[in-house]
């Protein structure tokens, strides 16, 4: 049974959906605990009510970066996690706390990485003029939104998007890709090989919710 340790900053809907789906497909792993760097994120009230050990270390209380991580360290290794989560957790980390949990560390981030790491994606993507967006589960390493890639999710880019309806359309693909992958650490089933992350056994490591129908091909 593996323990499973989630770090969120907001409202967690990302952390919601990993724990119905643990729960509902009886995942050998459990969720140890919710933990913030925010006292008002309000998935951790979800996570209380599901019997969930929750946490706070608030990075205001803290004077610099290494001193927060470090605390945070220490709260999450009081789980002894076998797999950290990122769920919308927004802070940077200490390439010190990244090497920690090398190889057991997932994060989610809303675009198909490589392209637009960093943050709003949804308007970079909307103004580099893509047709296609998406999302990333990927492996941390110590540079932002890099990492091995495990499961990418691609929907269309419409006219008369905005950055909140792209969120709002990649928040649902999300909520079914980061259960998914996270299963699968769980399962023992991912296999990293030169930065190359593959599911063994093999099935698709992508998923394409496209809303307007395919246009056919001319010339
Ligand atoms: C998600 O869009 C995720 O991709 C990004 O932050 C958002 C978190 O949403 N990293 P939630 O807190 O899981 O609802």
């Amino acid at each position: 049974m593996k323990n499973i340790v989630i770090l969120i900053s907001g409202r967690g809907s990302n952390m919601e959906a990993i724990v119905r789906a643990c729960a509902a497909e009886q995942w050998p792993g459990r969720v140890a605990a919710v933990l913030s760097n925010r006292p008002d994120a309000s998935g951790l009230a979800f996570a209380a009510e599901h019997g969930i050990a929750t946490g706070v270390v608030d990075h205001k209380q803290y004077p610099d970066r290494a001193g927060f991580d470090a605390a945070m360290r220490n709260a999450i290794d009081a789980h002894q996690p076998d797999l950290v989560v990122l769920a919308g957790f927004m802070r940077i980390l200490t390439p010190e706390f990244v090497e920690h949990y090398a190889g057991r560390m997932l994060n989610i981030h809303p675009s198909l990485l490589p392209s637009f790491p960093g943050l709003h994606t949804h308007r970079q993507a909307l103004e580099a003029g893509v047709k296609f967006h998406g999302a990333t589960v990927h492996f941390v390493t110590p540079e932002l939104d890099h990492g091995p890639i495990v499961l990418q999710a691609a929907l269309d880019v419409l006219p008369g998007d905005t950055p909140e309806s792209l969120a709002t359309r990649l928040l649902d693909c999300e909520h079914v890709m980061y259960p998914r992958a996270v299963r699968w650490f769980v399962e023992d089933r991912l296999q990293v090989r030169d930065g190359v992350v593959q599911v063994q056994p093999a099935e698709p490591q992508w998923l394409l919710a496209l809303s307007a129908p395919a246009a056919g091909i001319s010339q």
